[in-house]
């Protein structure tokens, strides 16, 4: 057992370990348990949500319960058949072999995948022209985790390819409260139950996020505290850090305001509000307006996203009459 706290050991090893998404883990426990029993690979598996709730965590934790190695890598990574193929021609009988941003492969790539996840095996073209001959190369029955922020953008055959498919959801202020004293055991850090559900309730329901808070925190109760997170502690460091009572950044805090200002609450256009705040448009759908809508403070219309009262009410701005 390792009693050294190393970059990266905040992750859980093990489903057990594993805080919250109870639903996908209730369900990976069964697919786990009965491809093991039978002697099989597991199923390939697509994970899919905002960032940072886990995904390459959870394709650790399969590789581990599965009792096999885990290999990684990324849909921009790849950028050629022969890289695929040779990803896939290295792999042993029973391996994970984690895709992050699986969404981002190119259509050539994708292509190999079909085979290899279907039949598990790729086909190699030898020669050129007319004497050009395809053949079949067998490869080891391995489990595909893919991961992605965007289900929506798969292609329908990989997305048909994935036998379990599982979304993601943020986390409750309280399971981040229980990951936060989870790790602040492990950094040996004391934090008090106040402290810890103060940098819950301001994780933006992400995991990533709390640790990375609870990370910053401990320096701030270090160098001006006694070194014990306390709820005056958190509240102060995370001010500090302009992460607000609901756990906006400085840039969710500008969307909003943009909205309200600069086109009074109505619909707009993601890539109008994208220029406005100078953000790329994918990180706004990827990463900030999942989280907002799920607080309630934006909403999709057939017109574009448009605010909400409770938006208006925790920025301190009047509510406008004509919007609502
Ligand atoms: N660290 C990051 N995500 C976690 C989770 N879901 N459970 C426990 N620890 C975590």
């Amino acid at each position: 057992e390792e009693d050294i706290a190393v970059e990266g050991s905040l992750r859980p090893q093990n489903l057990t370990e594993y805080i919250g998404q109870e639903k996908v883990k209730k369900n990976l426990r069964v697919f786990i348990e009965a491809a093991k029993m039978r002697g099989e690979a597991l199923d390939h598996v697509l994970l899919y949500g905002p960032p940072g709730l886990g995904k390459t965590t959870l394709a650790g934790i399969i590789a581990n319960e599965m009792d096999s190695n885990l290999k990684i890598t990324s849909g921009p990574a790849i950028e050629k058949p022969g890289e695929i193929a040779a990803v896939l021609n290295g792999l042993s009988d029973g391996d994970v072999l984690f895709i992050d941003e699986i969404h981002r492969l190119n259509r050539q790539v994708e292509e190999v995948l079909y085979p290899a996840m279907e039949d598990f095996s790729i086909d190699i073209m030898i020669g050129k022209g007319a004497s050009a001959k395809s053949i079949r190369l067998d490869l080891p029955h391995f489990t595909l985790v893919g991961a992605t922020t965007r289900a929506g953008m798969l292609t329908a055959p990989l997305r048909d390819r994935f036998g379990v498919v599982n979304r993601l959801e943020f986390y409750t202020d309280e399971e981040l409260k229980v990951i936060v004293e989870r790790s602040a055991e492990l950094l040996g850090v004391k934090i008090d139950e106040a402290g810890a559900m103060e940098l819950g309730k301001r994780s933006r329901g992400t995991p990533r996020l709390a640790n990375r808070l609870l990370k910053r925190v401990r320096d701030f109760a270090q160098v001006r505290y006694d070194g014990m997170i306390t709820y005056e502690v958190a509240q102060t460091a995370l001010d500090l850090l302009e992460v607000d009572s609901m756990g906006l950044d400085a840039t969710d805090r500008n969307l909003l305001e943009t909205m309200i200002e600069k086109f009074m609450g109505r619909p707009v256009g993601l890539d109008t509000l994208a220029a406005a705040i100078g953000e790329d448009s994918g990180t706004i759908e990827d990463v900030y307006e999942p989280f907002l809508i799920q607080r309630g403070l934006i909403k999709r219309t057939p017109r574009g996203r448009a605010l909400t009262v409770l938006a208006y009410e925790h920025l301190g701005y009047p509510v406008p009459e004509e919007v609502f």
